[in-house]
């Protein structure tokens, strides 16, 4: 890992702990507004949820008209998805690299009645926010995604609905974060210590916590002892863990060239491959996918388009979503003074990066913050747990 020489300086020194896409982009928009930054992780930068996602960015379809989240979810998921096409442009010029954002729309297909209800309902709020999304029937469905199956119960085209690769995002954040003047990288845990019961990370004014399911976990020492965050702030502990299983397949002329979704399912299609996903497993944190799982996913998608039923799958993974008792993300000063949260963005990581990086920045350094924001902070009411 490069460790750039930081210079002195009497800008704000931020401690982050956890260098995956969310600790990233937090870092590189803390650093651009002159905060000197110190990121620590002492896992591989960006392999753990920013690598596994497909790199949906997907409000319409993730939050609008889903049950049980945080009423403005959909909200911010909206205004991260507007930040996209600017946040991807400007990693770009930055590195020269493509990261592969494209705008929607995306298609949401119905296998079953249950599922075309689901469908109604994100249209009907779409519709009542003047937002586009449109019923397609089967022959239009098909002219756009000839791979889809005949047999579906309805197709809505998601304007909204677009896609990056994630994987790009990460590699081109972490070579931005090596390279910047005022962000160091460390690959060992965040040496939080407590003393006096005020935390701090020496030398440095604030901490950011950024370990997605790890974050409560994370260890402070105390009088020679370790004792975990959650400690210090009880809200770390509500993250729980929704593991997924993915696979990729070699695509064929036959497959689909849209981005897909329906129900659990999604399908992206990057290059020669066409990534699939995801289960949904709360309290899953090993790391290896199971082969019946993978080929349960694989024959579900293949109800949706038949031609995956013989394809040739290359590759499957596993990641671990972090996820709050309302399924959005503690954005926000924690109960220690000096110490902010950004974890728990649940199946929203990808989409909700670049409204996060804005959010954190403007709180940690004293820019306007919204209400928007603060109907995020880990201090709100949150349902019970069951
Ligand atoms: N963002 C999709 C998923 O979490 O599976």
């Amino acid at each position: 890992m490069t460790c750039a020489a930081r210079p002195e300086t009497s800008s704000p020194r931020i401690a982050i702990a956890g260098a995956g896409i969310i600790g990233l982009s937090c870092a590189l928009e803390l650093a651009r507004r002159g905060a000197a930054i110190t990121l620590y992780d002492p896992n591989t930068p960006g392999r753990g949820a920013s690598w596994a996602a497909a790199g949906m960015i997907a409000p319409a379809f993730e939050a609008a008209s889903e049950p049980g989240v945080h009423p403005q979810l959909f909200d911010l998921c909206l205004e991260s998805a507007r930040l996209w096409p600017e946040f991807a442009a400007h990693l770009e010029t930055e590195s020269g690299e493509t990261v592969g954002y494209a705008a929607g729309p995306s298609l949401a297909v119905a296998a079953s009645e249950a599922m075309a209800a689901h469908l109604d309902g994100i249209l009907d709020t779409l519709t009542k926010r003047g937002l586009p999304g449109q019923r397609l029937d089967m022959d239009a469905a098909r002219r756009i995604e000839p791979a889809l199956s005949p047999d579906l119960r309805g197709v809505l085209q998601l304007t909204t609905d677009g896609h990056v690769n994630n994987r790009a995002v990460v590699s081109v954040l972490l070579a931005l974060c090596e390279r910047h003047p005022r962000i160091m990288l460390e690959r060992t845990p965040a040496p939080l210590r407590s003393h006096d019961d005020a935390l701090d990370v020496e030398g440095h004014d604030f901490i950011l916590i950024a370990a997605g399911w790890q974050s409560g976990e994370l260890k402070v020492t105390e009088h020679g002892k370790q004792f975990s965050l959650a400690n210090w702030d009880s809200s770390l502990d509500e993250i729980d863990t929704y593991g997924g299983q993915m696979l990729s397949v070699e695509r064929r002329a036959d497959h689909p060239a849209t981005t897909l979704r329906a129900g659990p399912i999604y399908m992206v299609p990057r290059g020669d491959q066409l990534v699939i996903g995801a289960t949904m497993e709360p309290g899953r944190t090993t790391g290896m996918p199971n082969t019946d799982d993978v080929a349960n996913l694989l024959q579900d998608a293949s109800r949706i388009v038949p031609s995956l039923a013989d394809a040739r799958i290359t590759s499957a993974w596993s990641g671990i979503r972090p996820g709050t008792p309302d399924f959005a993300p503690f954005l926000g000063r924690t109960r220690q003074p000096n110490m902010f949260v950004a974890a728990g963005h649940y199946r929203n990581g990808i989409l909700l990066t670049p409204i996060t990086a804005r959010i954190v920045a403007d709180l940690i350094l004293g820019g306007d913050s919204s209400d928007l924001a603060a109907a995020f902070a880990p201090s709100r009411a949150l349902p019970a747990q069951v």
